[in-house]
Formats: C-alpha cells, structure tokens, sequence
C-alpha cells in the first residue's frame, strides 16, 4: 500500500468533488450529481484499498449512511476534512524546511513543492462557480499526487 496517508483525505474530497460535480448550469448545488449511499460513493472513487479506507473514514460523520444522498453531501464533508488535514500537512512541511537544518536537498525541495500544491489546492474555489471546474480540481489533484510522488521517494520521514 504506497499511499500516504495524510494525502487522502485530499485526494477523496477531490475525486468525490469530481465526481459529484456533474457538467451542467452554474448553480451553487452540483447539477447532475448523483444520489448514492457512502459505499457507492467510495465504490465510485477508490481505485485502491488505501483510497477506500480514506473515504470511508472521510465520510464518517455523514448521517445515515446507508441512504442515498446527494453526492454534493460526501464532497462538502470530505471537503472540510481534507480542509483540516490540508493545514496540519501544510504546518509539519512549512516547520520541516523553516527549522530543520538536517534536511537534504531532495527532502527540502519535496516538502517546498508540498506546501505549494496545497497552497494551490486549498485556494481552489471547490464550489462549482464558473466554467472551469474540472480543469481547476484537475490540476489541483496533479499537484498533490506530484506531491506525494516526491515524498514517496524520500527516505522514511517526519511526514
Ligand atoms: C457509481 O454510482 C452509481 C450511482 O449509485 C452506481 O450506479 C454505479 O454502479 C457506481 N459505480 C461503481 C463503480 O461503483
Ligand atoms: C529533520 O530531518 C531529518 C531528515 O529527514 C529527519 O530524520 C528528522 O526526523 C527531522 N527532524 C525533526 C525534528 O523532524
């Protein structure tokens, strides 16, 4: 299992973002989302077990799980998760390139380019204003997943 876990929470909230978030007019709700319970929500983005277990985790707190909701319901609570998780990442990063004079090269240009996917990432507008939502979340996602690709690759680490 090469997932990290303090990226999937992101990674869920996007994915479940993506796929709730249907083409359509531009309304504060998501247009075309589907109703699902959380498994078919989860189902639908985990293409592994990690991923799965993030999202079940992330959508945890959603009442009656085992009703159809709204997919916007699962996207705005793994939102807030990720939210939440974003800024502790983002925190540990920012502490390891400020005070940590033992990191290497590698390591400190790894955890820079974290703090700026996520920068970028939670700076994403998530609610479906405007035309292009998917090319934003795209890119968002690309940027963390680079992320965690660098970091992957590190020796074991504080993050
Ligand atoms: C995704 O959700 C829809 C709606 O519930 C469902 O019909 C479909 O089978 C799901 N797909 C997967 C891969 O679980
Ligand atoms: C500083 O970085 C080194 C190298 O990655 C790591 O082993 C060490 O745990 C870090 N120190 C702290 C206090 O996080």
């Amino acid at each position: 299992m090469n997932t990290i876990p303090f990226l999937s929470p992101l990674l869920v909230a996007v994915s479940l973002i993506v796929a709730g978030a249907g083409a359509g007019d531009e309304t504060t709700t998501c247009p075309g989302a589907l109703s699902m319970t959380v498994e078919s929500a989860c189902r639908n983005v985990s293409h592994t077990q990690a991923m799965y277990d993030a999202c079940k985790g992330a959508l945890a707190g959603v009442p009656n799980p085992m009703s159809d909701h709204d997919a916007t319901v699962y996207a705005l609570a793994a939102a807030r998760g990720a939210m939440a998780s974003a800024d502790a990442t983002v925190v540990a990063a920012n502490e390891q390139v400020t005070y940590n004079g033992s990191l290497s090269g590698e390591e400190k240009g790894a955890y820079e380019g974290c703090v700026e996917a996520y920068a970028a990432a939670e700076h994403t507008p998530w609610a479906p204003f405007g035309g292009g939502l998917a090319d934003d979340y795209m890119s968002g996602l690309l940027a963390v997943e680079s992320c965690r690709d660098r970091v992957i690759k590190l020796p074991a680490s504080p993050l």
